[in-house]
Order: C-alpha cells, then sequence, then structure tokens
C-alpha cells in the first residue's frame, strides 16, 4: 500500500529511519521499488545534470520535470514520490508555485514536491499546504542558487550561520512543511536541527544523526562520474562494468558471433527462393 505523509511523519516519532533515493525513469523506478527498502522516490532536479547534460539544475523546465515524473508513476505505481520543484517554478509567486506544485499531482501523480529555500519561502510553502500539497522543504546547500552561496560548499558553518539554519528549518515546520532535506552541514548542526523541530529531516552530506537519507541513485550506483560529492559512497562501480559489457557487444558484432542462434528464430521454409520470384 502507498505511503502516505503521515506515515513518513510517524516514522521519525517512531525512531524508524527514512531513506529516500532519486528516480529519472520507469526502470530505474521499477527497481527501487522491487527492493523494497527505499521509503521516498526523489524526481530530482538533479536529473538535468545526470540525465540531460547540464551543468547545473537551473536550466530544468517544468515540463522536463513532468516528463520523468510521469516515467516514475508509471514504473512504480505504489511508491510515494516526490517533485522537484525546478528553478523558476516557484520563486516567482505562492501563485505559480501552486500552479506548478498541482501539475506535480495531477498530471504525474507525485504524493508531494520539494523545493529550496529557507525563511524566504515560507509563505510560498504555506500557500502550496494550504492549497492541498505537501511540501518537503530543502535548506543548507541549495543547488538551485549555488552561485549566490559561494559554490557548492558546506553551509551553517559559524554559530550565527548554524542558528539561521536552525531558525529555517523551525520556520519551515511552521509553514507546514512535512519534512526537510539538509544538504552538506555540518553533522553535530544537523542532529541539534533533527532535535529541535518535530517533521523528519532528510540528510545528504549531514551526517548519520538525521532522520532519514537521501543520495542520488547514479551516485551510489557508481554510473555518474562526472562530480563525485565527498558525502557520496558508491555501494557500487556500474560505469567500468556497462563499458566493459558495450565494448563486448561492438567487438562481437563486428566479428559476426553476435548474434547467436540461440538468440534468433527458427526458420519457416527455404527463402532463397524469393529472390527469383
Ligand atoms: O535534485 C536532487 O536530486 C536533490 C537531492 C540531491 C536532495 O535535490
Amino acid at each position: 500500500m502507498r505511503r502516505t505523509v503521515s506515515d513518513i511523519r510517524s516514522m521519525k516519532t517512531e525512531g524508524k529511519k527514512i531513506s529516500m533515493l532519486t528516480a529519472y525513469d520507469a526502470s530505474m523506478a521499477r527497481l527501487l521499488e522491487s527492493c523494497g527498502v527505499v521509503d521516498m522516490f526523489l524526481v530530482g532536479d538533479s536529473l538535468g545534470m545526470v540525465m540531460l547534460g547540464y551543468d547545473s539544475t537551473v536550466p530544468v523546465t517544468m515540463e522536463e520535470m513532468l516528463h520523468h515524473a510521469k516515467a516514475v508513476r508509471r514504473g512504480a505505481p505504489d511508491a510515494f514520490i516526490v517533485g522537484d520543484m525546478p528553478f523558476g517554478a516557484y520563486q516567482t509567486s505562492a501563485r505559480d508555485a501552486v500552479f506548478n506544485g498541482m501539475r506535480f499531482m495531477k498530471e504525474a501523480g507525485c504524493d508531494a514536491v520539494k523545493l529550496e529555500g529557507g525563511l524566504v519561502m515560507c509563505g510560498v510553502v504555506r500557500a502550496l499546504v494550504d492549497a492541498g500539497i505537501s511540501v518537503m522543504a530543502h535548506i543548507g546547500l541549495t543547488p538551485q542558487t549555488a552561485g549566490q552561496l559561494g559554490g557548492y560548499k558546506v553551509q551553517g558553518k559559524g554559530l550565527d550561520a548554524a542558528r539561521r539554519l536552525l531558525a529555517e528549518a523551525r520556520g519551515l515546520e511552521e509553514a507546514g512543511a512535512f519534512a526537510v532535506v539538509m544538504e552538506c552541514i555540518p553533522s553535530g548542526l544537523a542532529q541539534v536541527i533533527s532535535r529541535g523541530i518535530s517533521i523528519p529531516t532528510i540528510g545528504i552530506g549531514a551526517g548519520v544523526h538525521c532522520d532519514g537519507q537521501v543520495l542520488v541513485t547514479h551516485d551510489l550506483l557508481g554510473m555518474f562520474d562526472k562530480f563525485i560529492p565527498k558525502f557520496v559512497k558508491k555501494f557500487s562501480n556500474l560505469s567500468p562494468i556497462i563499458k566493459r559489457s558495450i565494448e563486448e557487444y561492438g567487438a562481437e558484432v563486428k566479428a559476426g558471433s553476435f548474434p547467436g542462434p540461440e538468440h534468433g528464430f527458427a526458420d519457416q521454409g527455404d527463402y532463397s527462393q524469393l529472390l527469383n520470384e
């Protein structure tokens, strides 16, 4: 049965760790769902870099996000899916945010949306929640505005910055967010914030004391080597395996050893006479 926002929230109160992974297409979504250990699927705007070859998440559009979110829903009909609001889909006004949030729910069948930003986004979060759209917040390193933060750097360094992050997490909880992603912040600070709010914290580069963890699936599988952040653990290294398989395929095609008879279909007559007809 599909999880709900209240199931996710109760996992924190019950002390159960929450696992979230990215999914961008139906075949990966099907695989993740079959494992039965992933509590939330994130159709992250990281797909811009991982799947679409952009240099950052900034160019990603609503149409691209919806295209992938629909595929993930088709691949994992029972998963709890969070659609990531792309840059420009929610910063312009609460009205735009609600319009685009609705598209994730109605067109792609998402269960919730995620958006980046702290106190400045509380009004937008409130508007979405009032419109019936569940919101996961995202603070710390927010890749859509990494330029303003001085690049892809650890956030919350120093007590003032740490205080600000705690205030942001509290403000977002108050505004109605059901969970908050915390990216690239010191582990001790993540622990304090996790204790200081009642909604689940989902860490990425935020240490083990968060209520849950999220990673980009292609990173943990070793399938995206362009940029590997410190917080990534490669649970597999699939790139060389994929490369070797493709090289073998190419070599066998060129040598005429693939396909073998076992990959074909039995002849049903003498076809050579067709050329003389
Ligand atoms: O877009 C994404 O994949 C994300 C996660 C890394 C949190 O925002």
